[in-house]
């Protein structure tokens, strides 16, 4: 995990105000999705700025085929598990779909148990129409940072009929250009953008002083996300987004069935794997 340093020259862990600062240098955020221990203790070794538990794990971890199923219990168990494995990271945790819909009372108690019990840092949401904008102020009324997503938000896929690139009439693109502003104005610290038309990732990032992080917006945002199975190779993802560094699912089944001829074959467990050996 990146971290920087203080005065006194000491490791300072990230807060809001260094992922500002990040933009205004013009160095870019790297963030990546993590949902559990194991995963948290890998992006945390390695040179990521935040890690988001995203409710993608609803899809990569759990089998749904949307993000539509997850529980706010489900966001709260997986990202006290990313904390115990990212002790000092900047952890961002996914509102889940219908958890910040309802009520003022209950979206901010939402929030808090993301933070409380879960030990987020900050929670995201999708869209930006009015309601969401009026959420995220309710949340930053209980002192908690929140990071906006717009464009292709997954929790909104029967509304767009699939998941369909966003903003691509000069209509859409008007609305998100204006969603976007509106967010900032909101108090939002940090925005999201999915699945949007290269031209639109780069309109908004010019107009915003807050970080943008793109995942399918092209070159020009302020840092880009990737969910954590689709990087390693083990996922299903086609998404044109995505780029795939290690193909992990091969490596993993190579090594099963090691194990597996090993165990066939006598080889495993050796001498050197057992207790009080009798030989
Ligand atoms: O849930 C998630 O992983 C996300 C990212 C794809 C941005 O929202």
């Amino acid at each position: 995990m990146t971290n920087q340093m203080n005065d006194d020259n000491k490791e300072k862990a990230l807060t809001v105000h260094s992922f500002r600062a990040m933009k205004q240098k013009g160095r870019k955020i790297v963030m990546l999705t993590a949902y559990d221990f194991a995963m948290a203790r890998a992006v945390s070794q390695a040179e990521v700025d935040l890690i988001l538990v995203g409710d993608s794990l609803g899809m990569v971890v759990l089998g749904y085929d949307s993000t539509l199923q997850v529980t706010l219990e489900d966001m709260i168990y997986h990202t006290q598990a990313v904390r115990r494995g990212a002790e000092d990271g900047f952890i961002i945790a996914d509102m889940p779909y219908m958890s910040y819909h309802l009520s003022w009372e209950e979206t901010k108690l939402n929030a808090a148990r993301l933070i409380v019990n879960g030990g987020a840092n900050a929670v995201k949401l999708e869209g930006g129409s009015p309601a969401r904008l009026d959420a995220i102020k309710a949340i930053l009324d209980c002192e908690i940072p929140v990071c906006a997503h717009l464009g292709l938000t997954p929790q909104s896929i029967y509304k767009f009929g699939g998941y369909k690139v966003q903003g691509k009439t000069a209509a859409a693109h008007d609305a998100l250009y204006e969603q976007a502003l509106k967010i900032e104005q909101a108090g939002a610290f940090l925005l999201v953008l999915e699945g949007i038309p290269e031209e639109l990732g780069k309109a908004i990032t010019d107009a915003l002083k807050i970080p943008v992080i793109g995942i399918g917006a092209g070159r020009y945002c302020d840092g880009q996300v990737l969910v954590f199975h689709d990087l390693l190779g083990w996922s299903t993802s086609a998404a044109k987004f995505v780029k795939t560094y290690a193909d992990t699912e091969k490596y993993m089944i190579t090594a099963l069935n090691a194990f597996a001829q090993d165990v066939r074959s006598g080889t495993f467990p050796a001498r050197e794997n057992v207790y009080y050996p009798i030989d």
